[in-house]
């Protein structure tokens, strides 16, 4: 996967002057920024520099009307691949270290879980102080990951650590540290099984009862763990979409081919049912196709009950993936209801999608994840940034940790 986006935090320093330069060193790299600019960071560059340069807004304030109708300020600490910022400060860095977030940086930074990287940049008496070290090695220990900062003079007229990288040099470390960590697998060696789409039960040759899917979060799971590194079978119902790269698909029409198809790619370690299975199926599929009858009335048809195939993959004993996840979709009492399908079906994790907006066939989503230990609610995004947080979801419950 490429690096597409940063969100670049600039904080208050005198090299925050340089940010520009960082932002166009990034970008002849392919990698795209939407800017983060801290009021003490705003004394040293413009925030009219860096729209320009990044063709975007750039945000900073905590509650601001306006952003935060197009996008909520926990959405754009995850709407980039990688948040980086430059130049950290000791102030940044202490924050971020003591998990304080009174600003609209430092609570991006926080409700983050994409990779972070910080160039650091202050005075060197300020660099080696115990405090600013200790911070340090908190955040080194968090997972973030430090460029520079580099020895040299220094605007205030000393001589020592403390200058922030020069800008080509940190786009070249974001890019080889993407390429680290997008090499990293924490799915490697998982079998996983995903069901997408809707399924369709035929009348006759020509007809047929269906449910309203599109298949867009199912196929964006199935891509996600794919990318972390499970081998991933997604076994799908009838969709416009095309084959997800790097799993086996098994395309299928009715439930009864689903479950078939479910139960000949296990044994599995994660089973995860997105599909919007239909209910019931007729009873009979007509041979040739149902006509009019003489006097015009219509035929009558018989409907029976379908598998259940999260409830019987969840239910099936020796051969019961480790985790098994199912969705639900529902209007109202989401909770209730997710909690008590949970039960029902027998699954570990419930994830339960709010239908109630223009989730249908739309691109973005909103859920609930309900597991034994209670629940989470997720806000709303993209339906792939809902998988990959999933994906991390699952990686951290088979005990790795995503970089
Ligand atoms: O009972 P309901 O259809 O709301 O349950 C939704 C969950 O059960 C989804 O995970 C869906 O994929 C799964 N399901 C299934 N087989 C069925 C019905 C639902 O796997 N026949």
């Amino acid at each position: 996967m490429s690096l597409k986006r940063v969100l670049l935090i600039v904080g208050g320093g005198i090299s925050a002057y340089k940010t520009p330069e960082l932002v166009r060193a990034l970008e002849k790299r392919g990698i795209g920024c939407r800017v983060i600019l801290t009021q003490a960071g705003s004394q040293f560059v413009t925030p009219l520099a860096l729209a320009s340069l990044t063709k975007d807004d750039v945000h900073q304030e905590l509650f601001n009307l306006t952003h935060e109708a197009k996008m909520g300020h926990i959405e754009l600490s995850r709407s980039a691949d990688l948040v980086l910022v430059a130049p950290a400060t000791a102030d940044l860095i202490g924050k971020v270290a003591n998990g304080l977030a009174n600003d609209l940086a430092s609570t991006a930074l926080l409700a983050t879980d994409k990779p972070v990287m910080m160039a650091p940049a202050m005075n060197v008496r300020m660099w080696e102080h115990p405090a600013v070290q200790r911070n340090l090695a908190t955040l080194r220990g968090d997972g973030v990951y430090f460029i520079g900062p580099d020895e040299g003079a220094m605007a205030c007229g000393e001589y020592g650590p403390g200058r922030m990288a020069e800008p080509d040099a940190i786009a070249a470390a974001v890019e080889a540290y993407w390429q680290k960590v997008s090499a990293y697998k924490p799915l490697k060696g998982k079998r996983a099984i995903v069901t997408a789409g809707p399924t369709l039960e035929a009348l006759d040759p020509i007809r047929f009862l269906s449910n309203r899917s599109s298949g867009k979060q199912g196929y964006a799971i199935a891509q996600a763990l794919a990318e972390a590194g499970a081998d991933v079978t997604l076994v799908s119902g009838p969709t416009a979409l095309n084959d997800v790269p790097g799993t086996t698909m098994a395309r299928v029409e009715s439930a009864r081919d689903m479950l078939a198809a479910c139960q000949a790619a296990l044994p599995a370690d994660i089973f995860v049912a997105v599909a919007a299975v239909a209910d019931w199926r007729p009873e009979t599929k007509a041979e040739v196709k149902l006509k009019l009858k003489a006097d015009a009335k219509a035929p009558a048809m018989t409907l029976v009950e379908n598998p259940d195939i999260l409830a019987t993959i969840a239910q099936s004993g020796q051969n019961r993936p480790t985790l098994v996840i199912g969705f639900a979709a529902e209007t109202h009492d989401v909770l209730a209801y997710a909690t008590a399908k949970r039960a029902k079906k027998g699954c570990d994790w419930l994830v339960a999608n709010d239908v109630s907006g223009d989730v249908m066939g739309g691109e973005s989503n909103q859920i609930m994840l309900v597991t034994a230990d209670g629940h989470q609610s997720w806000p709303e995004a993209p339906k792939a940034q809902i998988a990959e947080r999933l994906a991390a979801a699952i990686a951290t419950h088979f005990g790795v940790t995503t970089a």
